[in-house]
């Protein structure tokens, strides 16, 4: 594999090997917060400890982090490759350098929401947050699936990464309201979210079936995606192999 190829799969990996199970263990907890809270509010015991709410918030924290890191990470990649190869640095420099300047702004504003205090404040940086996550998300290159948008990687994932963005900006709202409002909203919007992830597994793994390695580009992207059909890759493949060894090719690849 070239170094291409590797750097794709540093944003898959890691959602399979951290951020997935992550999910499961905020998702478990966050059920047994909410089994907790009934028992003891009928007047009962509850044989759950009570330590599952922080434990819940402080992996969800994490979370929150790795979902938007992320999802930077797959932006990035698609819109510097885009970058590099139409050799974009040369003929718009600013455009470049403005696209960095948004990553570490975004960046930022994550890290301050992180810190913030004040409901004013969440509420700026999570805005600010999810703005950079936003238009990064509509820069060329990316590839969105706008035909198919009910089925988007791209669209679910945005869509995902803004939702944990805001579940951190509400943390306190949802410990200092006694009405439940916030808590209910939490809990609507994170079932969603969580529909949303499972979307990520399934659109994420069909996406990397569709990616070719960079060695295989050249072919690949001759192919209809539409029809479904290579038919006019020109000179093809099967073509290139020398004729002694072209049927025994031919009834190989029919297996398949
Ligand atoms: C897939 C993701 C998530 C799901 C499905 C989820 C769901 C839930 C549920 C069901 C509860 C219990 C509500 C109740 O008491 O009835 C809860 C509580 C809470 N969640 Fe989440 N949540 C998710 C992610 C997050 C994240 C990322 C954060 C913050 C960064 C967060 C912050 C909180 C807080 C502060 C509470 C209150 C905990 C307590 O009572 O001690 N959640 N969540
Ligand atoms: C928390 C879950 C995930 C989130 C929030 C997420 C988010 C994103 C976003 C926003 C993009 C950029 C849009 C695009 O190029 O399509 C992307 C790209 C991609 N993701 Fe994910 N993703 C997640 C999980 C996964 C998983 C589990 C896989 C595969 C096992 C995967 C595979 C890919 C691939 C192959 C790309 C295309 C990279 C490219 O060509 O630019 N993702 N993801």
């Amino acid at each position: 594999m070239d170094i291409k190829d590797i750097i794709l799969l540093l944003h898959p990996a890691i959602a399979v090997l951290v951020v997935f199970p992550m999910i499961g263990i905020v998702v478990h907890r966050a059920w047994q917060t909410r089994q907790r809270r009934l028992e003891t509010a009928k007047g009962g015991k509850s044989k759950i400890p009570p330590i599952v709410g922080s434990e819940h918030v402080q992996i969800g924290r994490w979370l929150t982090g790795f979902v938007v890191g992320i999802t930077l990470l797959a932006l990035a990649y698609a819109t510097f490759k885009k970058i590099l190869t139409d050799g974009v640095w040369t003929t718009a420099p600013f455009q470049v350098i403005l696209i960095v300047f948004m990553y570490v702004a975004t960046i930022i504003s994550l890290v301050f929401l992180y810190q913030a205090r004040e409901k004013h404040w969440r509420g700026i940086f999570a805005t600010l947050t999810g703005m950079g996550v936003v238009i990064l998300g509509f820069q060329d290159g990316v590839y969105r699936r706008d035909n198919e948008w009910f089925v988007s990687h791209f669209y679910y994932g945005i869509v995902a990464t803004l939702l944990m963005i805001f579940s951190l900006a509400i943390v306190q709202n949802i410990y200092q309201d006694r009405s439940l409002r916030w808590r209910n909203v939490h809990i609507i919007l994170n079932c969603i979210a969580l529909l949303l992830f499972i979307g990520q597994g399934m659109t994420g793994v069909r996406d990397l079936l569709e990616i070719p390695l960079s060695w295989q580009e050249e072919y690949l992207y001759k192919c209809d995606y539409e029809k479904k059909t290579c038919a006019n890759i020109y000179p093809s493949p099967s073509s290139e192999i020398p004729s002694v060894n072209r049927d025994s090719f031919l009834v190989t690849s029919n297996r398949h």
